[in-house]
């Protein structure tokens, strides 16, 4: 494909089947690398508080930091998607997550921002799609709820908590998102959430028969203290950054990656 990837494009993969691939970046560098291997969409995640700042958690990451990461990312990405979190307490209210999304858009070139939460932030998500703000997103595991859960535990374990979930993807899809992130979540719950929303479910910790993955690019670099169990890191069969980034686009498009041993049950 050439030209600037748009929502539409994700749109179409989802529809024809193939696998959407996506990485987060949080500088021009790294962004041009993934860019130019073909990656589909550039996540400007705020788990740069943990593998940039090196926090315990996304906690700290304020509005300044994702301009100033977002703002470089989009600069480098030809082609690719930009994604970028809206951080902790910067969507508390709609007025707020209006203000802050149109700020990620316009400062920091944001053409899709991401926030954590499903039917709770349902009435936010369909505030910003009305004002023309594109919305991913972000249900299972919740980092900026890390406090709630005392640690990064799996969730939707069980019918009730399965069905919450399912609950929260099809809100945020009645909202108006235009994609899901689905995090460490159980692999046949991702399964059935792909199959019953329209929009792309693209998941990291949610195995492998979701619309698309998503990886910390540190971590699949192996750059981070540990791997997560989730993620892989491509760097360790030997090459360089770029050959990294497209044998983990490989893996995805193929359904190589992710593997039992990646995904939860
Ligand atoms: O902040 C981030 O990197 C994310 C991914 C884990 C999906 O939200």
């Amino acid at each position: 494909m050439s030209g600037k990837t748009g929502v539409e494009y994700l749109q179409r993969l989802k529809e024809t089947g193939e696998k959407i691939t996506s990485l987060t970046a949080y500088d021009a560098s790294f962004a041009r690398i993934l860019d130019a291997a073909g990656v589909e969409l550039v996540l400007v995640g705020d788990s740069l508080g943990m593998v940039l700042q090196g926090n315990d958690d996304t906690l700290g990451v304020s509005m300044r930091d994702m301009i100033y990461h977002s703002n470089m990312v989009s600069r480098a990405c030809r082609r690719a998607l930009v994604v970028v979190d809206m951080p902790y307490r910067s969507y508390d209210s709609v007025p707020q997550a209006c203000d802050n999304a149109r700020r990620l858009q316009a400062e920091g070139g944001a053409e899709v921002v991401k926030l954590e939460g499903g039917i709770e932030q349902a009435a936010t998500v369909s505030a910003l799609v009305k004002q023309g703000i594109p919305v991913c997103g972000h249900i299972g595991l919740l980092p900026q709820s890390i406090k709630k859960y005392g640690g990064y535990k799996v969730q939707g374990r069980g019918k009730a908590a399965a069905a919450r979930i399912r609950t929260d993807a099809l809100a945020l899809q009645d909202a108006g998102a235009c994609m899901l992130v689905m995090e460490c979540i159980p692999a046949r719950l991702a399964e059935r959430i792909s199959k019953d929303v329209t929009i792309p479910a693209i998941g990291i910790g949610a195995g492998a028969h979701c619309d698309g993955q998503v990886l910390v690019c540190y971590d699949l670099l192996g750059l981070s203290s540990r791997t997560p169990r989730m993620a892989k890191n491509f760097l360790e069969q030997g090459g360089d950054i770029p050959q990294a980034v497209r044998a983990y686009i490989r893996a995805v498009k193929t359904g190589a990656f992710p593997e039992i041993c990646h995904t939860f049950e």
